[in-house]
């Protein structure tokens, strides 16, 4: 039971990885002899696709010889990958006055940017709202990647994982349970997974920030000493910086609090 939940899991962190779900491609539209938008922000990885709408040809040109789409006749696209952090300003080859700029964000900015889109874009993936009050944003934001786009805690913490319709197992659109969302109650033989929403002291899972750190490096249980934690994945999550423990309690802390369903009703 056990090595199948691992290999379950080992197996969901690949495809996790593998897969660039939010990878997304841009369309620049060159009309009027302008590039629109003149200035745009993208995720690292995302790329931009230019379509010139005009009937003259135009070329996309990097400033600084990294790309040239060479002429673009009417009708006609290019695609780039953009893969490292940076402005990159670029003008047309054959209208030197027609210049524009993408901008690419870090890595760190991009998972930020994900963890809050997670939330609050759409369409929407997890329809909760976040308590903000005396938290760094950004911080909570990257909680949101790491727990949602990474941790796949939900998978064992929230009962079921996915909304009513919206298995993307069943090939429906993805949305996370929202309702009882991280609030446990999932049954893995005589195992039941912890409600991690904040208790009626705010406190996630009722843990304070040390306990957390402490249990996710050695699995220890808070709850009952002596006991050793038998499915959560702490020896991987163990491994994890500081900085992002600390960013998925930030996140922990900000969801809203829910009551843990009977494993009974978790099939
Ligand atoms: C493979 C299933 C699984 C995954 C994935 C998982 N957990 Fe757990 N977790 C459990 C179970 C089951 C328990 C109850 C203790 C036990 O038997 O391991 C638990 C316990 C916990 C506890 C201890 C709560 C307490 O009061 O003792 C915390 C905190 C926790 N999990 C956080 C997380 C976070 C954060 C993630 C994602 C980064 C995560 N878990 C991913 C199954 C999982």
């Amino acid at each position: 039971m056990k090595n199948k939940i691992r290999s379950f899991l080992a197996l969901l962190l690949l495809t996790v990885a593998a897969n660039p779900l939010f990878a997304d491609t841009t369309t620049v539209n060159i009309k009027d002899f302008q590039f629109q938008p003149d200035s745009k922000i993208i995720n690292l990885g995302d790329s931009v696709k230019w379509l010139n709408q005009d009937a003259v040809p135009h070329t996309s040109t990097s400033d600084n010889a990294l790309w040239d789409s060479k002429t673009l006749s009417s009708g006609a696209s290019f695609i780039r990958v953009f893969d490292k952090p940076g402005k990159f300003p670029y003008f047309c080859s054959i209208h030197p006055g027609m210049k524009a700029s993408i901008t690419v964000r870090t890595e760190e900015q991009t998972q930020i940017k994900i963890g809050k889109d997670i939330i609050a874009a759409n369409p929407k993936r997890l329809p909760i709202k976040l308590n903000l009050a005396n938290k760094d944003p950004n911080q909570v934001y990257l909680g949101s990647y790491i727990v949602n786009a990474q941790g796949g805690c939900a998978d064992c913490h929230s009962c079921p994982s996915y909304a009513a319709g919206h298995d993307p197992y069943k090939g429906e659109t993805k949305q996370f349970n929202a309702i009882s969302y991280l609030a446990g109650g999932k049954a893995f033989g005589p195992f039941i997974s912890a409600n991690l929403t904040p208790d009626n002291t705010g406190k996630p899972a009722g843990v304070t920030l040390a306990q957390f750190k402490d249990l996710m490096r050695t699995g220890k249980d808070p709850h009952t000493p002596g006991n050793t934690l038998q499915v959560m994945p702490w020896p991987v999550y163990g491994m994890m910086s500081d900085r992002d423990l600390e960013a998925i309690y930030a996140y922990l802390t900000s969801i809203p609090k829910a009551t843990q369903p009977e494993p009974a009703a978790c099939p």
